[in-house]
């Protein structure tokens, strides 16, 4: 059994993918190549925003657009310590300072309570630790789309608009997700969403896409993305990075594309099936009314965790832990002085989480196995 089967998805497109990539191989025009451009219009769509920008990587659509926003030493960018490293990586990149924000124990996505504290408390000079520079001002917020659903947005959104600040959505996680009638990767200022292969919708290596409707924050992403050009690559107006998508990887996702929608709805199937199983023995995934999860992950939470993980291990039923260890207190944030207690929320959630294996392909058959694998331990 595989925790994410890539192989029997291209087992459905195997044709399409086959084409496109001949396609690709006949125009020869392996960087930003048509496929691209019809690409992002694609995705603009699917999203509902008015600008798609693809880029190298889910990493390089959290850079662009804090790089887009001037982000640097002495901002402060608030975000979730329950994440994969990447979100916080990028703010510490360009040498502004991460403001950890503990979560909702429900969904696992910054608590909006919290968050207003955290932005309010840094304003009146209280720092999160002693170690923290001084004068910090509060600049933007990233929240998490984490497993596939959405961070509460409308709250969100509503105390960085009291504060004046930008907020970008991480759906590297939730690309197909829905919040309110809205799509995922149209929830906030702009989002970053992850191509990475085991995504919910994924290239054969690595990918990634801004989203956004600001018109002037779309062409400095642009700019960025290709060396901070003006009029060509060699009219370089501001610093910027090689973050081009592969036009290759652009058609492979092309090729996806035409059925993602049906996976995001087999996903659902797979999370209820799992959920019904499931829900007496361990606590099963929150999805608050008006929200639908992408099912990046179907994580569940008990506190006979070690005990169930081998017991799948040993049916060879694949699991994983995310995250073993929050990020305020991994060894490359310890410079931010974080000590253990004081992301309770996240801590708990680490300490009890593991995923099931999740995927629009899994079976009936197997997933009464892993059930009932679950449910004679519990
Ligand atoms: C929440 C989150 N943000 C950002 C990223 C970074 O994406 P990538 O691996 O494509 O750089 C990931 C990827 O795992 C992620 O899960």
């Amino acid at each position: 059994m595989q925790f994410v089967d890539l192989a029997a998805q291209l087992a459905t497109i195997r044709e399409s993918v086959d084409r496109r990539i001949k396609q690709v191989l006949d125009h020869g025009n392996f960087i930003l190549g048509p496929e691209v451009k019809e690409l992002e219009k694609k995705l603009a769509e699917f999203a509902g925003v008015k600008h798609c920008i693809s880029c190298a990587s889910g990493t390089d659509a959290l850079l662009l657009p804090l790089m887009a926003y001037g982000v640097g030493p002495g901002d402060a960018i608030f975000t979730t310590p329950f994440t994969f490293i990447a979100t916080a990586e990028v703010i510490s990149l360009l040498g502004a300072t991460p403001v950890y924000v503990d979560i909702d124990p429900n969904t696992f996505n910054i608590d909006p309570v919290k968050l207003r504290q955290a932005i309010e408390d840094l304003k009146s000079g209280r720092k999160p630790t002693p170690q923290f520079p001084d004068g910090l001002q509060p600049k933007g917020i990233i929240a998490v789309d984490l497993f596939g659903l959405a961070a509460d947005y409308d709250a969100i959104n509503a105390v960085a608009g009291e504060h004046g600040l930008f907020v970008i959505e991480d759906a590297a996680q939730s690309f197909g997700a829905s919040y309110k009638g809205k799509m995922a990767g149209s929830l906030a200022d702009v989002a970053a969403t992850s191509f990475f292969p085991a995504k919910p919708l994924g290239c054969y290596g690595d990918g990634g896409a801004v989203f956004t409707n600001d018109d002037t924050l779309a062409t400095v992403v642009e700019s960025l993305r290709v060396h901070g050009k003006g009029k060509d690559k060699y009219d370089n107006i501001r610093i910027g990075i090689n973050g081009r998508l592969d036009t290759l990887q652009a058609a492979i996702l092309l090729s996806k594309l035409e059925i993602f929608k049906k996976e995001i709805e087999m996903r659902q199937q797979v999370a209820a099936r799992y959920s019904a199983g499931l829900k007496s023995v361990v606590k099963v995934p929150h999805v608050p009314d008006g929200y639908t999860s992408a099912w990046g992950q179907y994580s569940i939470i008990s506190d006979r965790k070690n005990k169930l993980m081998a017991n799948l291990q040993e049916a060879k039923i694949p699991t994983a832990v995310y995250y073993p260890r929050p990020l305020h207190i991994q060894t490359a944030f310890a410079f931010l002085g974080y000590k253990e207690g004081s992301m309770p929320v996240s801590e708990q959630s680490s300490a009890t989480i593991f995923s099931l294996p999740m995927h629009p392909y899994l079976n009936t058959e197997d997933q009464k196995k892993i059930i009932s694998c679950i449910d004679k331990l519990s």
